[in-house]
């Protein structure tokens, strides 16, 4: 089955069509237009103005691929969560193709697609999967007994992992989107040189908190603000905070590990790319002798294969959307009940 996927839910336009046989999927190109340049200049993402691009771009993607829609089975669309209007652009365009071509249509879940990266030409990960979520938005542990089936153990209280980054890369003056910044800024420090807070680490349960790090972090950059230009003293920053993040990360989803027993552990969302977590996860989950799965990097950030392969798990069970109704949904919730 070929799966178009569309994905404008944030600042990246993306196209992809894959196709999928049984639990497999393979990827037949997967094309990302980045608006970061331009959000840069205003240090975010201004959705009316992402909004914009995606419009400008979307329709030209498709058309510079040259994609075939009678050859395409089914068209997967990101509903949400994500910036209202730079979801609808995509999810209208979804609606419009379906309706045209009467092909079968169905809007997934941003963080739905963070998961499925990890079924991109891939083995498919055994059931029970604990998947951990760490992207700009969300930071989750989220349980999955079978497809399309998720229980959230616990979610960050606060910021997210990724805005966490993004917030110390701007009070470090670094470039927005900051995590990877961050991260090079990192590879030559001392992660022993500043003892950051681990949030709710004494505290039960799977529930995060970076909230009380990056304030411990700015505190710190104001006692020391002579030092603000000297790049040991920076690095030293990035790569004690790194390890804080990461320590957190990492005791949380042992937790769950231990209670839950999964048979994979799969990381997910654009701090997956982090090659900190990645190692240190890959520890972990290789200690307690589970299988472990991360997405390839360029699958790790947003991307429509994603979307497109989590479209193929829903649409190949016969699931759809009515292409006149389907609506963008900024809180979509990947684990509400159906
Ligand atoms: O999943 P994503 O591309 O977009 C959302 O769905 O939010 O995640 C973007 C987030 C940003 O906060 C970015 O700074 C962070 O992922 N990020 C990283 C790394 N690469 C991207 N954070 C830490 N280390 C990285 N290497
Ligand atoms: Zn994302």
């Amino acid at each position: 089955m070929k799966v178009l996927g569309i994905e404008t839910s944030c600042d990246e336009t993306a196209i992809s069509v894959v196709e999928g046989e049984s639990d497999s999927v393979r990827v037949i190109f997967s094309d990302v237009f980045s608006q970061i340049e331009v959000h840069a200049k205003y240090g975010g993402v201004i959705p009316e103005q992402a909004a914009r691009l995606h419009l400008e771009k979307l329709a030209v993607m498709l058309r510079a691929r040259g994609v075939e829609l009678a050859e395409i089975d089914g068209i997967a669309v990101t509903a949400g969560p994500g910036l209202s209007p730079a979801l609808r652009v995509g999810v209208e365009m979804a609606k419009a193709l379906a309706y045209v071509t009467g092909k079968p249509l169905v809007g997934v879940s941003h963080m739905e697609g963070h998961i499925y990266a990890n079924w991109i030409e891939k083995e498919a990960p055994a059931f029970p999967v604990l998947a951990l979520l760490v992207s700009g938005g969300h930071t989750e542990l989220v349980l999955m007994c079978g497809h399309g089936d998720y229980e959230r153990l616990g979610e960050t209280l606060d910021d997210a992992v990724g805005e966490a980054f993004d917030k110390v890369a701007s009070m470090l003056s670094l470039p927005y989107p900051g995590g990877p910044q961050v991260a090079k800024l990192a590879e030559n420090g001392n992660d022993q040189a500043f003892e950051f807070p681990r949030g709710l680490l004494d505290r039960e349960g799977y529930d995060f908190s970076f909230s009380g790090l990056k304030t411990a972090v700015l505190y710190t950059l104001r006692e020391h603000d002579k030092e603000l230009a000297d790049e040991t003293f920076r690095a030293n920053i990035a790569a004690s905070f790194q390890t804080a993040v990461v320590d957190t990360l990492i005791e949380k989803t042992r937790r769950a590990i231990e209670s839950y027993d999964p048979k994979t552990v799969v990381i997910a969302g654009g701090v997956s790319a982090n090659l900190l977590l990645r190692e240190k996860m890959a520890e972990l989950v290789e200690s307690y002798g589970k299988a472990f799965v991360m997405p390839e990097f360029k699958y790790s950030l947003d991307n429509a294969g994603m979307i497109a392969t989590a479209g193929y798990f829903h649409l190949r069970t016969g699931e759809k959307h009515d292409p006149l109704t389907l609506t963008a949904n900024p809180n979509l919730d990947l684990c509400a009940k159906k």
